[in-house]
């Protein structure tokens, strides 16, 4: 597929984005942290997919284009936020999904050809399943795996500086409610030993949470994202606020030896 979009267009739908975000204002200085949260998260993710995407080589039309999709990948959340005050979908609905009607709600994307749309609105979408869609065209997919690798470097941004801030608030939002008991799941081991993605139904505990975020490792799609993973010691510092066992050294072992190049 052949990707022409102009310079203004990514210009527009900041400002839009903006805006829209504006709409969610709360006096309650928690509640506003958590939207601030989001957006911030947005700027961070919209950085990291022109990184990855510049050092796969992308064109200026491309970048562009992924700009765009990091930009609106979480605008579900904000109104998610408003109607349920938690970002846990199993406890309120898919935020992707209600991210692509929100934008189809507010006609964001009318000035785009159908084929550009669809990219967008699908690799959305797909931002927080399980795993990769099949059966999709390669550019979807291509933007889906770039938009899932940026999104996912600046999660484990934001949940190491809280598991290593300086207070001891915690933040329920980003612990998705999850009781802080000592131990962690066999499920969720048995996951990671067969170097599968942690299957969220076996978490039951924040270390359970945490090991899930470990897991994104064997969901990574481009070179350049493991080597950020690596230069910037996610796993290393997610695995400091776990609990020292046998069980979370051989996961790191097998994590080690997947992942030597
Ligand atoms: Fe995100």
């Amino acid at each position: 597929m052949e990707i022409i979009l102009a310079q203004e267009s990514v210009a527009d739908l900041k400002k839009w984005f903006t805006s829209y975000v504006q709409t969610f204002k709360y006096k309650d200085i928690e509640l506003q942290r958590n939207i601030d949260l989001k957006k911030d998260h947005t700027r961070r993710v919209c950085k990291e997919i022109l990184n990855l995407g510049e050092q796969l080589g992308l064109n200026d039309d491309a970048l562009r284009l992924a700009e765009i999709i990091a930009l609106l990948h979480d605008i579900g959340r904000f109104e998610q936020y408003a109607r349920y005050k938690t970002f846990m979908d199993g406890k309120s609905e898919n935020h992707a999904e209600l991210g692509v009607k929100i934008l189809e709600k507010h006609e964001v994307l009318k000035q785009f050809d159908e084929a550009t749309k669809d990219v967008i609105l699908r690799s959305i979408q797909y931002h927080n399943r399980a795993s990769l869609p099949r059966g999709e065209t390669e550019t979807c997919l291509f933007f889906t795996k770039l938009l899932r690798d940026a999104d996912k470097l600046d999660i484990w941004k934001v949940v190491t500086d809280y598991y290593h801030r300086k207070d001891e608030k915690r933040n329920g939002a980003i612990e998705l409610d999850l009781p802080d008991t000592p131990g962690f799941s066999e499920e969720v081991y048995r996951d990671l030993i067969n170097k599968k993605i942690v299957d969220i139904k076996h978490v039951k505990n924040l270390n359970d949470f945490k090991l899930l975020q470990i897991g994104w490792i064997f969901d990574i799609n481009f070179k350049p994202t493991l080597r950020y993973i690596k230069e910037r010691r996610y796993l290393e510092m997610i695995r400091d606020v776990l609990p020292k066992s046998k069980e979370i050294s051989e996961i790191f072992d097998i994590i080690h030896r997947s992942f030597v190049n």
